[in-house]
């Protein structure tokens, strides 16, 4: 995971593109360079470490320049060295370019450059982006007036794979050129300033203006303004960007002084979720579009099976997938661990669709499951966070996250993100089959309404503390749900048990009573979600079994439900929303008490014992 911080305006570009870093640095570091450009030509400093490093070597000899660029490196292919560490600049040393992304086609392009006689310092793809974009610049006539521009949409035509990037040049030092496939790029408008940046975070302390880049947009940004071009076609891009303003607020307590990353990237679903759906909804048709996936209308009625797969919280997701797909869209679904599809024999055919999900895309078995599928000639598409990943290189298509960093081993935003995405895909399904325009609007609805419904949620933090003291004396706790619930009891069992170390199990409320109930006393609290849906009296019936056993319950109910107050021992609220979306306020509810239970108990929270943030061996 990268970041890139771009800025053209008329102030010193350093302290601002620093700045940018600083509001990146949750990404994790491992290297970071700043070029600027002015009358003196191109300026460039890298550094190995983390941005300190960069700060320190620049401190007594700042770079001076309106216009520059900076990008932050956790190397995932190459080592961390200076030389690795973006900006790269071509071969004439005149060109700089910051990318985040894998050119997949890189080798080719490379021997095709080496043939023409261009030698390379690197081993990355990067460089051969920037040699190639300088070569383009080169052959175009040096009074052209949209050079750069040009030069890189003619070098962005030949390469495969993903990138988010910035371009600029010393024989135009008024311009920077932007471009995103599959990497988020974002365009910060502010009063005689633009900036472009990989994460609104890096620039919501200097406008709240943004438009979010959208796969083959290319932007040019001059002293005039900016205007749009798309690598799709060669004309001004008519559509246009779509401009909104970002609640400076919650971009800000995005970087805001968060005593860890958890509790941090709990507070950032809100704009999470916003980030999966945003540019995905189609209300005039009222479905939703999810261009990744590279499966033709046809191909998308043709399925009639799912295979969801993945580890963890990933695999949580799916099976709360598993039920919103199959509701919404009544195409089967089946969720199996990555671990154990790897190994088997699956019965998959041809009109089987395997869906592999991962934050990290890089789970050694999710690869493992995700390769097996692909070996027997299954289409294989991702729900993936990391767009630099292995998973997001190797499946066939699919639907990124957006998420953003995710540093806490205990995943949050990266269960509720691909939940959001499995509404969408059983929205676009189901209405290729037999939902109806207005269900469809419906369900739009409701993804609309839940940003806000979260803040809802969040605000409860301080209530939800409180119950996590007064239960923090326990060494065993059940989670139960029903339906699309169910993966949320599991989900919510396995954040207490990671984060607080108290054991906990997770099951399907109707169960409780083959076997759970033994576990039940006086010092065994259960959380108990039981929302108001179709379920909510059955979950009362086997919460009062609970009771009558002298449990402890703590309920997670829809607000306005005064019934529950009388039944459970606390009760935590989420507002009203459909089944299919409910499942993700839950979820954050959960977060936000297993959380304040760790804290309560002084563990390490964001680095818990004997686990890892990715699993990448077997
Ligand atoms: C590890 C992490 C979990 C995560 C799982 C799958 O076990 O500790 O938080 O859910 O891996 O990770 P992935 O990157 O594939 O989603």
């Amino acid at each position: 995971m990268c970041g890139i911080v771009a800025y053209l305006g008329d102030k010193e570009a350093q302290p601002l593109l620093l700045e940018g870093l600083r509001r990146l640095e949750y990404r994790g570091y491992d290297s970071s360079g700043l070029a600027v450009l002015n009358g003196k030509g191109l300026e460039m400093v890298k550094k190995v470490g983390r941005i300190e490093q960069l700060e320190r070597a620049l401190g007594p000899n700042p770079l001076h320049g309106s216009l520059g660029i900076c990008h932050t490196r956790w190397a995932t292919h190459g080592k961390a060295t200076e030389v690795n560490a973006h900006p790269h600049t071509d071969a004439s040393g005149k060109l700089a370019i910051v990318h985040n992304g894998v050119i997949e086609n890189y080798g080719t392009l490379k021997k095709k450059l080496i043939e023409k006689g261009f030698q390379f310092r690197t081993e990355t793809d990067t460089e051969v982006l920037a040699f190639l974009i300088g070569f383009y610049f080169d052959t175009l006539n040096s009074e052209t007036e949209n050079r750069l521009e040009m030069a890189v949409m003619e070098a962005l035509r030949e390469v495969t794979g993903t990138y988010g990037l910035v371009a600029i040049h010393q024989d135009q030092p008024d311009v920077m050129v932007g471009a995103r496939r599959g990497s988020p790029l974002v365009l910060g408008i502010g009063p005689h300033e633009h900036f472009l940046a990989s994460d609104v975070a890096a620039i919501a302390a200097h406008t709240q203006t943004v438009a979010h880049l959208r796969d083959f947009d290319v932007v040019t940004v001059d002293r005039q303004g900016y205007r749009l071009k798309s690598l799709t076609h060669n004309a001004p891009d008519e559509s246009g960007l779509e401009i909104s303003q970002i609640d400076y607020q919650a971009a800000d307590a995005e970087m805001g002084d968060f005593p860890h990353f958890m509790l941090k990237e709990i507070f950032e679903q809100t704009l999470s979720i916003q980030n999966a759906v945003r540019g995905r909804l189609n209300l005039e048709e009222c479905t939703a579009q999810l261009g990744g996936l590279n499966l033709s209308p046809q191909e998308l009625r043709d399925i009639d099976r799912i295979v969801i797969t993945g580890c963890g919280t990933a695999m949580h997701a799916g099976i709360v997938g598993e039920y919103i797909i199959e509701s919404l869209a009544h195409v089967p679904v089946e969720v199996e661990w990555a671990s154990e599809f790897r190994l088997r024999n699956s019965p998959l055919d041809r009109r089987t669709l395997v869906l592999v999900v991962s934050q990290s895309g890089e789970t050694e078995d999710t690869l493992g499951a995700l390769r097996e599928a692909r070996r027997k000639g299954h289409r294989v598409l991702g729900i993936c966070n990391n767009v630099a990943s292995s998973l997001a290189r190797e499946t066939d298509g699919g639907v990124y996250m957006y998420a953003g960093p995710e540093i806490s081993v205990a995943s949050t935003k990266a269960f509720t993100s691909p939940t959001i995405i499995f509404v969408l895909l059983g929205l676009l399904l189901g209405r290729m089959r037999f939902l109806s325009a207005s269900q469809g609007l419906q369900i739009i609805q409701a993804i609309e309404a839940l940003p806000d419904q979260i803040t809802q949620v969040l605000k409860q933090s301080g209530h939800i503390n409180q119950i996590a003291e007064k239960y923090s004396y326990s060494r065993s706790m059940l989670f139960f749900g029903r339906q699309m619930q169910y993966g949320i009891a599991l989900e919510g069992a396995l954040k207490m048990k990671e984060i607080s170390y108290i054991h906990a199990e997770g099951h399907p409320t109707a169960e409780l009573k083959h076997g759970v109930i033994a576990l039940v006393d006086e010092n065994t609290p259960s959380v108990f979600l039981c929302p108001k849906d179709g379920a909510y009296d059955k979950n009362i019936n086997n919460l009062q079994q609970i009771k009558a056993r002298k449990g402890p319950v703590i309920a997670i109910a829809t607000e306005g439900d005064e019934e529950i107050l009388q039944q459970a021992d606390d009760v935590i609220y989420i507002p009203d929303a459909p089944e299919y979306t409910a499942p993700i306020l839950s979820a954050v509810a959960l977060q936000l008490f297993a959380y304040h239970m760790a804290v309560i108990l002084g563990r390490d929270v964001d680095k818990p014992r004997n686990l890892a943030k990715s699993v990448t061996v077997p």
